[in-house]
Parts: structure tokens; sequence; C-alpha cells
């Protein structure tokens, strides 16, 4: 699947400002992040980044985290350049499980060999997706995520007005709320969903979504 000519490399960039909503919204993911870690069962875990970027939310809490080194991550960026970031900050960690692919996160196939995580990242997905393909997602989740593990996501921008629709769609996936933070003028939520349906296998056939290019930076 092309990219489409959107600069997802400098999408990034808010990240590094001071107090922006971007990073409001950064604090409150890896907050989250951080939680799930905490409460997560001893003995190794797998997380599952899908459009991971440059990996801002997850990766600075595997260094940062007691169980961190527990972690047997994947990390599914399209964007070449992201990776490239991504391997040279990994390049300065003690992080040895953490696997970056340049792969279409929207196919199926490309979490082959790391489902059901245990957490899964969906943050900025169902920003860029559309309803119906955030609720077919959503529908096939259950084969990405094991029995009582976490999915973390965001999403903003136009999408935020559909955010009812999605967490509606969650339930319907046995997926139970654990936290809903929401930016002070709603323009932004930060979601994690518990899965308390049974596991379901994983298909490596198919499509989950199709990313749409932005219409704004
Ligand atoms: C909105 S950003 C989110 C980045 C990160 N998850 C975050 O929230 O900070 C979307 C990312 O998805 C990547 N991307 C776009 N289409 C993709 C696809 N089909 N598969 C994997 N990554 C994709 C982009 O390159 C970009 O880095």
């Amino acid at each position: 699947m092309p990219l489409s000519d959107y600069d997802w490399y400098a999408w990034h960039a808010p990240y590094d400002q001071l107090h922006t909503v971007e990073t409001d919204r950064l604090e409150q993911v890896q907050e989250a992040i951080s939680a799930a870690l905490d409460a997560a069962p001893p003995g190794r875990l797998t997380a599952v980044s899908a459009c991971s970027g440059q990996s801002r939310d997850l990766l600075p809490v595997l260094i940062d985290h007691p169980r961190g080194h527990d972690i047997d991550a994947l990390m599914i960026e399209l964007e070449p350049l992201n990776a490239s970031f991504l391997h040279g900050a990994l390049g300065s960690t003690a992080l040895t499980t953490v696997d970056v692919v340049v792969a279409d996160a929207g196919a199926a196939a490309s979490y082959a060999g790391h489902v059901p995580a245990e957490l899964l990242l969906m943050c900025g997905v169902f920003a860029n997706i559309g309803l119906k393909d955030a609720r077919h997602t959503i529908g096939r989740l259950g084969e990405l995520v094991a029995p009582a593990g976490s999915v973390i996501w965001t999403t903003y921008g136009d999408s935020i007005e559909d955010a009812d629709d999605v967490l509606a769609a969650f339930a319907d996936a046995d997926f139970t709320p654990v936290s809903l933070v929401w930016a002070a003028d709603r323009s932004w939520l930060v979601a994690v969903h518990r899965f308390d349906g049974d596991g379901r296998p994983w298909s490596d056939e198919g499509v989950l979504f199709a990313f749409r290019p932005p219409t704004e930076p």
C-alpha cells in the first residue's frame, strides 16, 4: 500500500514543543500504557503498536517502566523515515525485543507472529480511517487482543464526532471501557478498553482499514 504525500515525519513535530494539544494527549497515552504495565500479569508480554509513527508513546514507557524489558513489542509503521527514527532511538536503549516493521497496519498479515497481544496501541488510527473502517477494525480486534488484554486508542480532529459510535462498536465487540480521558475542550479522546470476550483465532486474511490522508496538517 503506498503512503499518501502527507508528511507523517513532520506530523510528530508538535510532540517536541512544550505544552501543545499533542503533548497533553501524548502524556495521557503514556500514563495509560504505564497503568496497563503496572496491572499486567508477571511474565513476558506482547505489545503491538499499529501505525506506531515514531512511537513517542510506547517507546519512552518501555525505556522507563520496570516491566519494559518483559515486553516483546512490534511497531508497525508505513513511513520509512519514521521507522528509521525508531531504529535510531532504539539504538540508544538497552531494549532488545522491539521489532520495527515497515508495513501496512491495515493488512491483517502484518500482525503475524505477534498476536494476540496483551497490549494493542491504536493511537491516531480511528482519527484517520473513517467510521466504517473503524467499526470493521474493532469487529476484528478480538483476533488481535488476548482475553483480558487492553487496547489503548486515541481519536481527534473531525473524527471526534464519531467517538460515541466508536465507543459503541467497542461495546458490541466485548470490550469494556477502563478509562476515557477527554481534552477539556473535547477535541481529543484517549481511551483504554479491556477485551472481555473469548479469544478468537487470528486470520492473516483481509484488510482491517485503509488510511485516509488528512486534509490539513
Ligand atoms: C496520526 S500518526 C500516529 C502516530 C502515533 N501512533 C501517535 O499517535 O503518535 C499516523 C502514523 O501512521 C502511519 N501510517 C499511515 N498509514 C499507515 C498504514 N497503512 N500502516 C502503517 N502505518 C501507517 C503514518 O506514517 C504515521 O506515522
